[in-house]
C-alpha cells in the first residue's frame, strides 16, 4: 500500500477500487428508489438483490435469508435482541462469552438488565471457548447463544461446528459474530451450523455503514424496526442501494479470492513476526497462532508500554494497542483479561493486523520501524 503503511486491517479496511466502481453510478444516474415502479428504481431493486444473493453465495445461505443493515453492530443487536424478545416464552436466558465485542456483550448487559440471565463463559489462554463449558451452561430456559466466530482483538477462532452440534442437540438457537471472519476464513453457515450470522461490511473492503444479517430459514426473529415493509419487513427504510451494491461486490470478489488471500495475509503475518523475533528478544506471543485468523497477530513487548510505542510510530506504521488509557490509569481490554494476561504483558499488547493490500516491502518497513522504536522505549 506504500508508506505509511497500514496494518490495522481488523479496524476496518480500505475499499476495494473495484467495490468503488462497481457503487459509483448509484450515486449518480442510479440514485432511484428501489420501491418505485419506474425504471430507475425497478433497476435499483434488480441491484439491491443482486447484491443479496453475493452475499448469501460467500456463506452459503439462500438469497431470502440475508438482510441488509447498517453493519456489524446492527446485525449483532438485532440478531440477539430479536431472538431474545421472540422466544422469551421459552425463558430468559442467554449465554455468551467474556471475549464478544462490545456490539454483543453490551446488547446483553440491556437484556440483564431487562430481567435477563445471561451466563459469559470464560476462555483458555489462547482466547478459546471450552464447547464443554457450554453444554453444562445450557439450561431448559435459555434461548439463545451468541459466541464469535474469530476475536477482533487476539484473532482467535472459536469452535463454532463443535458448539452448534450442542445447541442443535439442545434444541436452542445459535448466533455468530463473523465481522472478523468473513474474508478471512471460509464461513459457510450450513457446515457451522448456526442458525444468526453478523456481517460488518468495512472489515471485507467495503465501506463502513453497511453489513447484514444471515437468518436462517424458519428461525423467527423479532423486527427492531417497523416502517414501510422493505427488506420483507424485517429491517424497514428506503435501501442504501450504493452501498448495498458495496456490500455484494466485495463478497464476490472475496469468494473468489478466499484461498489466495488467506495465504497472503499469512504470509505477511509471519514475515513480520520472524523478522521482529530475528531484532528483538522480548516479544510474547498471546495467542495460539494455529488457531487464528491468518492475518491477526497480539504480541507483547516486553518492558515497553504499547501506547508509547504506537505513538512513536504513529507517522509511519498503523498498528493498535490491547489496552486503553484514560487519564493516566491504564486499562486492559476485556479480551485479554479474559485471557488471564497479566497486566504488564496486557500494557506491552499491540494488535498487528496484514490485509490483502499488505506487500513484502510494507512488512520490511514495519519490522523496522516497530524494532526501532522498541528498542529505543526498551
Ligand atoms: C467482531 C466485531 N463485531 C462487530 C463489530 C462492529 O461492526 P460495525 O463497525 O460494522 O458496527 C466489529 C467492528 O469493530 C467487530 O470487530
Amino acid at each position: 500500500m506504500g508508506k505509511p503503511v497500514y496494518l490495522d486491517y481488523n479496524a476496518t479496511t480500505p475499499i476495494d477500487p473495484e467495490v468503488i466502481s462497481e457503487m459509483l453510478p448509484y450515486f449518480q444516474i442510479g440514485f432511484g428508489n428501489p420501491s418505485s415502479s419506474y425504471s430507475i428504481g425497478r433497476e435499483n431493486l434488480e441491484a439491491v438483490n443482486r447484491a443479496r444473493k453475493q452475499v448469501a453465495a460467500l456463506i452459503n445461505a439462500r438469497p431470502e435469508e440475508i438482510t441488509f443493515t447498517s453493519g456489524g453492530t446492527e446485525s449483532n443487536n438485532h440478531a440477539i435482541l430479536g431472538a431474545a424478545i421472540a422466544h422469551q416464552g421459552k425463558g430468559k436466558h442467554l449465554i455468551t462469552s467474556e471475549i464478544e465485542h462490545p456490539a454483543v456483550t453490551n446488547v446483553c448487559r440491556h437484556l440483564a438488565a431487562q430481567g435477563w440471565e445471561i451466563t459469559w463463559l470464560p476462555v483458555d489462554k489462547a482466547g478459546r471457548v471450552n464447547p464443554k463449558d457450554l453444554e453444562s451452561a445450557i439450561r431448559p430456559d435459555t434461548v439463545l447463544v451468541s459466541i464469535m466466530h474469530a476475536n477482533n482483538e487476539v484473532g482467535t477462532i472459536q469452535p463454532i461446528k463443535e458448539i452448534s452440534e450442542i445447541t442443535r442437540h439442545k434444541n436452542v438457537l445459535l448466533h455468530t459474530d463473523a465481522a472478523q471472519s468473513i474474508g478471512k476464513l471460509e464461513t459457510d453457515v450450513e457446515a457451522l451450523g448456526v442458525d444468526l450470522l453478523s456481517i460488518a461490511g468495512h472489515k471485507l473492503y467495503a465501506p463502513k455503514g453497511i453489513g447484514a444479517l444471515y437468518v436462517k430459514d424458519g428461525v423467527g426473529i423479532e423486527n427492531l424496526m417497523f416502517g414501510a415493509g422493505q427488506e420483507e419487513g424485517i429491517r424497514p427504510g428506503t435501501e442504501n442501494v450504493a452501498y448495498i451494491v458495496a456490500l455484494g461486490k466485495a463478497c464476490e470478489i472475496s469468494a473468489g479470492n478466499i484461498d489466495k488471500n488467506y495465504q497472503h495475509m499469512y504470509d505477511m503475518r509471519e514475515k513480520l513476526l520472524e523478522g521482529l523475533l530475528l531484532k528483538l528478544k522480548n516479544i510474547r506471543v498471546n495467542t495460539d497462532l494455529t488457531n487464528s485468523l491468518p492475518n491477526t497477530l497480539s504480541i507483547a513487548f516486553d518492558k515497553v508500554d504499547a501506547h508509547k510505542l504506537t505513538t512513536l510510530i504513529s507517522n509511519e506504521v498503523f498498528i493498535s494497542t490491547g489496552s486503553a488509557c484514560h487519564s493516566g490509569i491504564t486499562e486492559i481490554s476485556p479480551v485479554l483479561k479474559a485471557m488471564n494476561i497479566e497486566l504488564l504483558i496486557a500494557t506491552g499488547t499491540v494488535r498487528i493486523s496484514t490485509g490483502k493490500y499488505t506487500s513484502v516491502e510494507d512488512i520490511e518497513f514495519a519490522t523496522e520501524v516497530i524494532s526501532k522504536a522498541v528498542q529505543k522505549l526498551l
